[in-house]
């Protein structure tokens, strides 16, 4: 396992958004899990910033609708795949690389009747387990950040995606390079790798052989989300702590910290790309 791998597997197999936390809450409202419906989940499921709202503009710019058929690149608990299926009616494919979270996100899928149109593939985007022009879109939500070598990865959506089809995601970049000392908690307690300008990104996007659509600075309405988000965290973690459930590691909680400070200074943000092959 690479360095790059075992550390974000580390930070995901302790993060404290899971399907066990998930089931749990739901146990605890309605009595039992029989007869659990998609929207249910929603809710608890969506591991990116703003919830369903965000998920209905990329899909928007990624055009998906009825019989679509999606990959959704870095998919964790699948609920940005299970959200696609049951509102727009495409297919989807997540691609997943924690082991735990492929499995959580298979339960919770199947959990909903919802495995027929929607299903999550143990996989590194790096090395994506579909074939050449299969897809009309590809969408992922702040996890590039994660992964080593992006330009792979977005070569990746670009073999995989059938002429026309469109990329569209969104994730962290710098608008300033990060000192050293903020780089490493970045690494420690989330996993990030090196990040990049919105600038840098478009070329990235453009030199795998996309045509760029839209580049959208998501900075300033990322800083009451991620404000809110903090909050949350903070929640689950005490609430994990009463009852004995995985509450995020201790570096974890340090590094978010710094990374919502960061997002109000403007020195790290977020962006939404949306590219055609
Ligand atoms: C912030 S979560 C996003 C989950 C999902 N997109 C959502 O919005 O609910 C990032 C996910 O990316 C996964 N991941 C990180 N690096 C990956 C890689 N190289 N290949 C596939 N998945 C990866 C992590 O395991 C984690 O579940």
């Amino acid at each position: 396992m690479s360095d790059a791998t075992s550390q974000t597997v580390y930070f995901y197999d302790r993060h404290p958004i899971s399907s066990e936390i998930i089931f749990k809450k739901l146990r605890a409202s309605r009595g039992h899990l029989d007869d659990l419906r998609p929207e249910e989940l929603f809710p608890h499921d969506q591991d990116h910033y703003g919830g369903l709202a965000v998920t209905d503009e990329l899909a928007r710019g990624a055009q998906i609708g009825a019989g679509s058929q999606v990959a959704d690149f870095c998919a964790g608990l699948g609920g940005t795949v299970r959200y696609l299926a049951h509102k727009y009616g495409a297919d989807v494919t997540g691609i997943e690389l924690t082991p735990a979270r492929v499995a959580g996100a298979q339960e919770l899928t199947r959990r909903v009747g919802l495995d027929h149109t929607a299903r999550i593939v143990e996989g590194n985007v790096m090395d994506v387990p579909l074939p050449d022009a299969s897809m009309d879109a590809v969408v992922s939500q702040e996890a590039f950040c994660h992964v080593p070598d992006v330009k792979k990865a977005v070569g990746e959506a670009f073999r995989v995606l059938k002429t026309g089809g469109r990329l569209a995601f969104t994730d962290w970049i710098a608008h300033q390079p990060l000192a050293t000392a903020d780089a490493q908690l970045m690494w420690e307690g989330m996993a990030i790798q090196p990040l990049r300008s919105i600038a840098d990104y478009r070329s990235l996007v453009e030199s795998v052989g996309f045509k760029v659509i839209s580049a959208q600075d998501l900075t300033e309405e990322w800083g009451p989300i991620l404000k809110e988000r903090l909050a949350m965290y903070q929640r689950l973690r005490e609430e994990a702590r009463q009852a004995g459930t995985p509450m995020g590691h201790d570096a974890f909680h340090e590094s978010y910290i710094r990374f919502v400070d960061l997002i109000q200074q403007r020195k790290l943000g977020g962006v939404r790309i949306v590219a055609v092959k």
